[in-house]
């Protein structure tokens, strides 16, 4: 089969890591007769430089024209200073809505051969972390109402707002249910119903979703809560069902606890088969170029995207069986090293997982 996909480097490693990844998908084109082809866009720091903007049309148009989009990372520090609407950031964000991806996946597993990196005690990860964040991508504060005013007394003043509708809630909660017949059947509703009206709407909404998945249990926890129980009991968890902001602070700390963000990888989707696949971490630009980043988090995106936009299944989970077979051999690049274990880079990294992929698909042959 044929494909195309739209290529965002980005800046920081970005590059760095795309690349492995990209070498990595025309492994598996070879292998599994594909042909995917690749469509480079600017987005980020780099379309400031390069088009004046961080997210120029043509990106919007090459990427919705796409099956799917493959991001690198975007921001660095010398964009710091520009203004809201034009920081790289911009590009995340307006992608996310011009595409319509409402819908962020970012499951966190804590593997086995990387028990060593989690921060927290043996005791705690002995039962294992497996959960996935569904999280609100296109609504919420980070779309509301902003802006400044004057305060009566208190002098300038700033506003964001939180706001969501019935059906924004009723499709991200189907997502997280849908998600959760193919796991262990538990949705966790993370909101702050106990004081926010947005939260009491969205919690009504679930509800009543959760009435056509009888066979699907359905929790609910205040979201300052759940930050402590993801360190007190992360096993406890498997869909975490949340808003665009809770979501986006959860994801971090849930990412953490793994011991490994530079290992996770993230899908945005919406009504159409077309996502965005990406990396949870960002551009690390105090290692950039050293050859030194986790290609991981991008390369186990990619196998994300062969299953979800591109539906194939065989090859997604050949990807992710390489990336478990080459940690199990002890190689680590720097953000995931331990005592004992052997050192690699970023491109050496990629060989690596290319090498198994080979040899899994020589066994399954022969
Ligand atoms: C993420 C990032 C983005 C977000 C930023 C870079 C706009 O933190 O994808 O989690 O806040 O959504
Ligand atoms: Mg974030």
């Amino acid at each position: 089969m044929e494909f195309n996909i739209a290529t965002i480097a980005g800046d920081g490693i970005g590059p760095e890591v795309v690349e492995e990844t990209l070498l990595t998908l025309e492994e598996i084109g070879n292998a599994y007769n594909h042909k995917f082809n690749f469509h480079k866009v600017l987005a980020g720091g780099v379309a400031i430089d390069e088009k004046g903007e961080p997210l120029p049309k043509e990106t919007i148009e090459v990427c919705s024209k796409s099956d799917a989009v493959l991001l690198g990372a975007v921001g660095g520090p010398q964009w710091d200073h520009l203004a809201g609407d034009q920081r790289p950031e911009r590009a995340l964000l307006g992608l996310r809505q011009a595409l319509g991806l409402y819908a962020n996946i970012r499951p966190a597993i804590l593997y086995t051969a990387l028990k060593e990196s989690s921060p927290l005690r043996s005791d705690i990860v002995d039962e294992g972390i497996d959960l996935c964040v569904v999280r609100e991508l296109t609504g919420g504060i980070y779309f509301g109402d902003r802006g400044r005013r004057v305060h009566e007394t208190m002098g300038e003043e700033a506003y964001d707002t939180e706001a969501y509708s019935v059906g924004e809630v009723q499709r991200i909660a189907k997502t997280a249910f849908e998600i959760a017949r193919t796991r262990n059947k538990k949705v966790m509703n993370i909101d702050k119903a106990n004081v926010l009206e947005s939260s009491r709407l969205w919690r009504s909404v679930v509800m009543e979703i959760a009435k056509d998945y009888p066979d699907v249990t359905l929790d609910h926890m205040y979201v300052d809560n759940a930050a402590m129980q993801l360190v007190k009991n992360p096993g406890q968890f498997d869909v975490v069902l949340t808003t665009n902001m809770f979501g986006d602070i959860l994801s971090d700390e849930a990412s953490m606890i793994t011991g490994s963000i530079g290992m996770l990888p993230s899908a945005s989707l919406g009504e159409t088969g077309l996502g965005m696949y990406e990396p949870i971490h960002g551009s690390a630009p105090d290692i950039t170029g050293e050859n030194k980043a986790n290609p991981l988090a991008t390369i186990l995106s990619a196998a994300m995207m062969l299953r979800l936009s591109l539906n194939l299944e065989k090859e997604a989970e050949a990807v992710e069986k390489a990336v478990t077979n080459v940690l199990e051999k002890g190689y680590r690049t720097a953000d995931i090293m331990s005592v004992g274990m052997e050192l690699v880079g970023t491109k050496q990294m990629g060989d690596l997982v290319r090498k198994e992929l080979c040899q899994l698909l020589k066994t399954s042959n022969a």
